[in-house]
This record gives C-alpha cells, sequence and structure tokens, in this order.
C-alpha cells in the first residue's frame, strides 16, 4: 500500500510570506532541519546555471520546484509556484498540476492583485483553496474585514477555523474554535513553543470570537472541496502559529489525487497503466549539456524507473531511466512513483508542455491552457540574415512554454506574447545564448490577444476579413485576434456575438 498523497501549491502574492511558509511546512514535515535552509537551497541551484543570473540579479526564483515531505503517514508534495510579481505562465500552468492550494494573505494587506489572478486560474480548475491570514503578530486590519473581503473579492463562503487573539502590539494568540484552546506566543520573539491553555478570553475577544461564529458559515468539507467554501486560519508563518496546523488541515481535508480530465474519458488515480501529463518544461539547468526536465505530473498507475511511456501524438515510447523526484534537500533518483506525485524526466527537447505521456497509445489529458498574454512585444532582429534561426527559436521557445509567438496576416513583424516581464528577459537571454541570435523587443501596436473561433466557419471568416490587420496565427496555426485593449475585446466581442473570443486556449 502506498501512502495518501497531497499534492499541493502555496498562492500568494509577493511578500506575503509564502518563502516563510514553504519553509515552516518543510521544517514541520521533517524535511528540513534549519529554517533558512529553503533560501540556502536557491542560492546552490542558481550557481548551477547561466542564464539564471537573472534569478540572481533580481533576486528571484524563476523556476518552480517540488518539494516532497511526509507526515502521519500521507506523502506531501509541495509545487512551488513563482512568486515575483514577475511570475509567467509557468505560475499558471503549475497550478494545473495540483489538487489543492494554501491562498497566503498579509493581514495588513488582504488580497493583492497577484493573489486573486492566481485564485482565478484555481478557480478555473476548482482547486479547493485553504486561506492562511499571515503575520498576525503584527498589526493588521481587523479580522472581520479580512474576512469579509475574502468572501466578497472572491465569492467564496469563508469559514475561520481559528480567531486571533489580538494583532501586533496586542498579540495575546489564536484560539482554535473547535477545541477552544488558545496557542501562546513566549519569550522576547514572542514565537510559538508549544503553549497552549484554555484561560477563558477577556470580554472583548469573547464577543469578538462569538461573533466570528454566528456570523460565518460552519465549516464543510464537502463544500470545501468543490471549490465553494475557504477555510481561514489566522497566524504567523514567522512565529510558528499555523504551520502545523496547516499540515493537518491538508491532511484531514484537502482532496486526494483526483480524476483529470482526459479523451476519451476522464482518468481516474486507480486507473491501472500509467499516465502523466507535462505541465512544465525547464531548458538549460545545466548549459553545458542542453539537457531540459520535463515535470509530469502522474495521473494513474505505478510508475517503474526505466518503464517505457509513448508521448501521445509523437509516437515514439520513451525509456525513463532516470527519473527524478524532488526532496527538499535534493533531487533523488527515484524507482517508483504514484499518482499525485511529480516526476522530473531528463531529455533532449521531446517533451513539450501540455504532452501527455503513458503505456496506452489513446490517452489525452485536456485542458491544460495557455493563458492570454498581458504584455505584448514586437522582435526586431538584429542581423536579418538570421531569420530563419529567429523563427526556429521562437517556435521552440513557444512549445516549450516560455512565451507566446503570434505570426500576423499582415506584415513581417513577429509578435511575442507573455504574462510576465520576467519572461521577456528569459527569452532575450536565451535568444543570444541559445540560438545565437541578437534581437530587441519594441512596443507592439497591440496590448492583449484572444483566440477566436465560431461555431459557423462563415462567421469566422466575415470577422477575419474585416479584422485582417489585427489577425494573426499562434504556434500551432490557430487565428488569433490582436487587440489594443481589453475594452477593445469587449467592444468587438459585443460587435460579433457569433465569434468566441477566449482569453485561455487548450494545448
Ligand atoms: P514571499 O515569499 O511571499 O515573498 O515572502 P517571504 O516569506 O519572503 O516574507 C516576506 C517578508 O515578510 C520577510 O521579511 C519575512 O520575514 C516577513 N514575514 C513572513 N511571515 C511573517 C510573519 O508571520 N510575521 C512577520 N512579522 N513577518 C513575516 P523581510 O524583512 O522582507 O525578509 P527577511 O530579510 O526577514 O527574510
Amino acid at each position: 500500500m502506498t501512502s495518501p498523497r497531497r499534492t499541493f501549491a502555496i498562492i500568494s502574492h509577493p511578500d506575503a510570506g509564502k518563502t516563510t511558509l514553504t519553509e515552516k511546512l518543510l521544517y514541520v514535515g521533517g524535511a528540513i532541519h534549519l529554517a533558512g535552509e529553503v533560501k540556502a537551497r536557491g542560492a546552490n541551484r542558481r550557481a548551477r546555471s547561466d542564464w539564471m543570473k537573472i534569478e540572481q540579479q533580481r533576486g528571484i526564483s524563476v523556476t518552480s520546484s517540488v518539494m516532497t515531505f511526509e507526515r502521519d503517514g500521507i506523502t506531501f508534495n509541495l509545487l512551488d509556484t513563482p512568486g515575483h510579481e514577475d511570475f509567467s505562465e509557468d505560475t499558471y500552468r503549475t497550478l494545473t498540476a495540483v489538487d489543492s492550494a494554501v491562498m497566503v494573505i498579509d493581514a495588513a494587506k488582504g488580497i493583492e492583485p497577484q493573489t486573486r489572478k492566481l485564485f482565478e486560474v484555481c478557480r478555473l480548475r476548482s482547486v479547493p483553496i485553504i486561506t492562511f491570514v499571515n503575520k498576525v503578530d503584527r498589526e493588521g486590519r481587523p479580522p472581520f474585514e479580512l474576512l469579509d473581503e475574502i468572501a466578497d473579492v472572491l465569492a467564496l463562503d469563508v469559514s475561520p477555523m481559528n480567531w486571533p487573539i489580538g494583532m501586533g502590539g496586542e498579540f495575546e494568540g489564536v484560539m482554535d474554535l473547535a477545541t477552544r484552546r488558545i496557542s501562546r506566543p513566549e519569550g522576547d520573539s514572542r514565537t510559538f513553543q508549544g503553549t497552549v491553555d484554555e484561560a477563558p478570553l477577556s470580554d472583548r475577544f469573547a464577543e469578538e470570537v462569538e461573533l466570528a461564529e454566528a456570523g460565518y458559515a460552519p465549516f464543510d468539507g464537502d463544500a470545501y472541496r468543490h471549490g465553494d467554501l475557504t477555510p481561514v486560519y489566522f497566524g504567523s508563518a514567522l512565529k510558528d502559529f499555523g504551520p502545523a496546523e496547516l499540515i493537518s488541515a491538508l491532511a484531514a481535508h484537502a482532496p486526494p489525487p483526483r480524476p483529470q480530465p482526459a479523451e476519451p474519458a476522464p482518468v481516474s488515480p486507480d486507473d491501472g497503466e500509467v499516465t502523466g501529463f507535462v505541465f512544465k518544461v525547464q531548458a538549460n539547468m545545466d548549459p553545458q549539456h542542453r539537457d531540459r526536465i520535463a515535470f509530469m505530473r502522474l495521473c494513474s498507475g505505478t510508475f517503474k524507473r526505466g518503464m517505457k511511456l509513448t508521448p501521445t501524438g509523437h509516437g515514439k515510447p520513451i525509456a525513463v531511466h532516470s527519473p527524478i523526484l524532488f526532496f527538499a534537500q535534493d533531487r533523488e533518483i527515484a524507482d517508483e512513483a504514484f499518482p499525485g506525485d511529480i516526476i522530473g524526466i531528463p531529455n533532449h527537447g521531446t517533451l513539450r508542455v501540455g504532452d501527455t505521456l503513458s503505456e496506452r497509445a489513446d490517452v489525452r489529458f485536456t485542458g491544460l491552457p495557455n493563458f492570454a498574454p498581458e504584455i505584448l512585444r514586437r522582435v526586431a532582429l538584429k542581423d536579418p540574415t538570421k531569420t530563419k534561426q529567429l523563427r526556429k527559436a521562437l517556435d521552440d521557445m513557444a512549445e516549450e512554454g516560455v512565451t507566446q509567438v503570434f505570426y500576423p496576416e499582415i506584415g513581417s513583424n513577429w509578435i511575442i506574447g507573455v504574462v510576465g516581464q520576467l519572461q521577456l528577459d528569459v527569452l532575450i537571454s536565451r535568444l543570444e545564448t541559445e540560438y545565437k541570435v541578437a534581437a530587441a523587443l519594441e512596443p507592439a501596436p497591440f496590448d492583449t490577444a484572444r483566440w477566436v473561433s465560431a461555431a459557423n466557419p462563415a462567421d469566422l471568416k466575415a470577422f477575419t476579413d474585416l479584422n485582417r490587420a489585427a489577425m494573426a496565427k499562434d504556434r500551432d496555426g490557430n487565428p488569433v485576434f490582436l487587440a489594443k485593449s481589453a475594452w477593445e475585446v469587449g467592444y468587438v466581442a459585443d460587435r460579433y456575438p457569433a465569434v468566441t473570443f477566449a482569453a485561455t486556449r487548450e494545448r
């Protein structure tokens, strides 16, 4: 028997405390022994590869990794999502590979823009969310205001699981609403060191707790797993209030690996044959070898090292001799993996984001989306004899999912699209080092893009004929409408009701 799996990610706005919480979760889970090792490991990894200089310069992590730990007989796979403002499609796609997420909110700030974007992707896939309101050891906004904001902005029922007894200078601990027990801060640093009591609350806090319990929905596991309700924990990652409770909550309530949407039929984790999909490809981990690691989420079957898997659509089976499981401290060679686990498969560019890998030939996972780019740029080649190399580079990177590329119907100015600024730097850096193409990015006359389709081909043709100057094709030849603004998308969509303007496209 294998242990149950919980495959999850942490979503947050930069600075809310994701790194600190990750560290504490790994610490509670026994995967690391000293807080601070997550950052140290990042620094080591950075030394490894050239183009990750960008990471170093900006002090951020471009790459998502996977951390695994075990507690109480459960295996937790924590998928890291890059947390900087300049996040990429990888951040979004990582969320297609998890079964649940923890949303970290800064108690002083509430829901911030990036939290909200990531939340929307979770909603697209009905990924259930546990909310962690962090930094209650500092002055924050009133807990009622925060709960109401989460409920309003995200349109979710909220269910407080515990209650902060004061914040900032007044912080006296956190009360578990089910047991009425209060975890208290100790010593000068006011960290949690294990002291829990049931001392009565002052009138003021007793009243708050009463209002909190009366005012919000009680926790309902099914509503949470359907993505309709979020349990809310208040705490402080830094001072150790909350991490252990979050792990217990994930163990008790978060869904185990779920059936995944696929053709011809959804794939259940109990299906005997091995299937999985690639949600991320990381190139050039080692510039000497030009190798790539494809990150595959295992959806069914027991994977064994050396197994032959076929990428649907490209035919040839590949033998997976050196799969990698990602542990907190090291990468280890995996002999076996189970549904919900992530496997790193080294390859030389054969595996693409969105690929299905399986023992059977007839399955294909669906629903791994491309997201409408939020930044579009025109690519200007410095040496016109390098057109061919540029096209190859742009196609390669589009296939890897690093950037999207659009070939306008009119003119020869290729347009690339990204969801985060950082991808632009990665693109230029890789064009130079990997493809020896010097290029610059210039402002494009467009601001966003939508994939267009229509039930009746004549409607699509009528639309594209009239808007030729704004039409392009993506890497796979799908028609794309390039718009000057989100407002224009709305305007045009109103005028052409028979045409669908999609902000995501399944790969
Ligand atoms: P991120 O990954 O979401 O960007 O956030 P990170 O964990 O790096 O935390 C951002 C800052 O917030 C850090 O401070 C961190 O120490 C602080 N922080 C995280 N959790 C808590 C908490 O529960 N309470 C308090 N008071 N602070 C918290 P920094 O000064 O920017 O970085 P550092 O130099 O301390 O690492």
